[in-house]
């Protein structure tokens, strides 16, 4: 090997400096990352310089260098040629989080073009792209041909992330998925925002979950996420704001994949739990304050618009917006256990018990069943009866009951006296 050949940096010495607290230089960040992606830094090496970023975290500086190494890493897409103003929402994952569904056809029915580049679902939260393939014959794949004709003609569209944005993140998600390196604030930032600005919004909404059914538990730690990835959207020059939103309970009345689309439908046709429709529209607010459009979503979402630009979306993508959605061949009741109120559901118990039904996956890769999920008959605050239908389980593998059943085992917890549900939204973040 010839000098210019030798590498410049030795990744055991980058991960001594970060384990004993020190900071990696631009040029070692751009190394790491490259060299990560390239496969001369092993796997063994990333997830150790991963835990010691867990523990060590990032300066602000090198924040933005690893961020901007990750989109390095890939394309770039520019939705620049497009009549209509873009603005994108990102959630950080939660139980029961459909949100997507109906805010999409609904911003874009107010005249922005919404670009939600998807994902599938891993662990206990959702993937969208799994929810919408519960709708015959839709497909999450597009070209990126197909993708700007679609924004500009509907100006909605749901679909997969090409391989191509940010493949550092697609490798370093999934290392740090097994290694116990996910709930780091850093590493969630530059995840999510190195795929948020390669694909080329010029605004962006960022729903950060806070709470037991959340990667961040407390809401300090939300607060502190939701400002740092506001501060990289801002450096990189789009518009972002973050809302932090309650994850103690899930969303709605229901978590699996055709449930939630039914669920989403019913917001879409002026029905639907108020908390979902609640979310919709204040995230909906947000989006179209970034992007500079007066419209009032509330109004647009009354008047069926957006349920068209739903239906126009889902056959632009090969769906079939009539047909049945699938229906589990098994279903189990869970009656309630006290008389009273009920005073809290766990975001977390019903996010595994869904994933262990069958609507999420172990590792990648893996099918889910579309027609897999929880629904329950109460929602937090609302009373109940002794022997009431509380849960049901959805599944088409009926040996998957019993351990869904033992993660539902304490979910719901009851009052003797009235309780208020808690509020969703807690707080707007337009700042680092
Ligand atoms: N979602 C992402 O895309 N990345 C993370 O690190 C966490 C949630």
């Amino acid at each position: 090997m010839n000098a210019a050949a030798q590498p410049a940096f030795d990744a055991v010495d980058l991960i001594r400096t970060k384990r004993d607290g020190g900071a990696l230089t631009d040029e070692a960040i751009d190394w790491l990352i490259r060299n990560y992606t390239g496969g001369v830094v092993s796997a063994e090496q990333m997830a150790a310089l991963a835990m010691a970023i867990f523990f060590r975290g990032l300066d602000a500086r090198e924040l933005s260098r690893w961020t901007a190494a990750m989109i390095a890493t890939g394309e770039r897409m520019d939705f620049s040629s497009l009549s209509r103003p873009t603005v994108d929402k990102h959630s950080t994952g939660g139980v029961g989080d459909k949100i997507t569904l109906p805010l999409a056809p609904l911003v874009a029915a107010c005249g922005a073009a919404v670009p939600q580049l998807s994902g599938r679902g891993l662990g206990h939260t959702g993937g969208t792209l799994d929810k919408l393939e519960a709708i015959p014959g839709w497909r999450a794949s597009l070209t990126t041909a197909e993708m700007l004709a679609q924004l500009e003609e509907v100006g909605a569209v749901i679909c997969a992330a090409g391989s191509g944005l940010a493949p550092a993140d697609k490798m370093l998600y999934a290392l740090r998925d097994v290694t116990g390196t996910v709930e780091s604030i850093p590493m969630i930032s530059a995840s999510i925002m190195s795929k948020k600005i390669a694909e080329g919004t010029s605004a962006l909404v960022l729903d950060v979950k806070t709470g037991a059914g959340a990667f961040m538990k407390s809401r300090a730690d939300s607060v502190a996420l939701a400002q740092t990835m506001v501060g990289l959207g801002q450096a990189a020059g789009v518009t972002t704001v973050a809302l932090v939103t309650a994850m103690d309970s899930p969303l709605g009345r229901s978590a699996g994949n055709a449930v939630e689309v039914a669920e989403s439908v019913e917001v879409l046709a002026g029905g639907g739990p108020s908390d979902v429709v609640e979310l919709t529209l204040a995230l909906a607010r947000e989006m179209l304050a970034c992007a500079g459009i007066d419209a009032d979503p509330a109004r647009v979402l009354a008047s069926g618009q957006a349920m068209d630009t739903w239906r126009a979306m889902i056959r632009a993508q090969g769906g079939d917006p009539d047909a049945p959605l699938p229906v589990a061949r098994h279903t189990e009741v869970v009656r309630a256990s006290s008389d009273g109120y009920l005073a809290g559901l766990d975001a977390m118990a019903i996010g595994v018990a869904t994933w262990r039904l069958g609507a999420g996956r172990a590792k990648q890769g893996d099918p889910v069943q579309a027609a897999a999920g929880v629904t329950w008959h109460a929602g937090v605050g609302d009373p109940v009866r002794t022997g009431q239908p509380l849960f049901t389980l959805h599944t088409d593998t009926p040996e998957r009951l019993p351990r869904a059943l033992a993660a539902l085992q304490g979910a719901a917890s009851y009052s003797p006296t009235p309780v208020a549900p808690a509020p969703v939204l807690l707080e707007r973040i337009d700042s680092a």
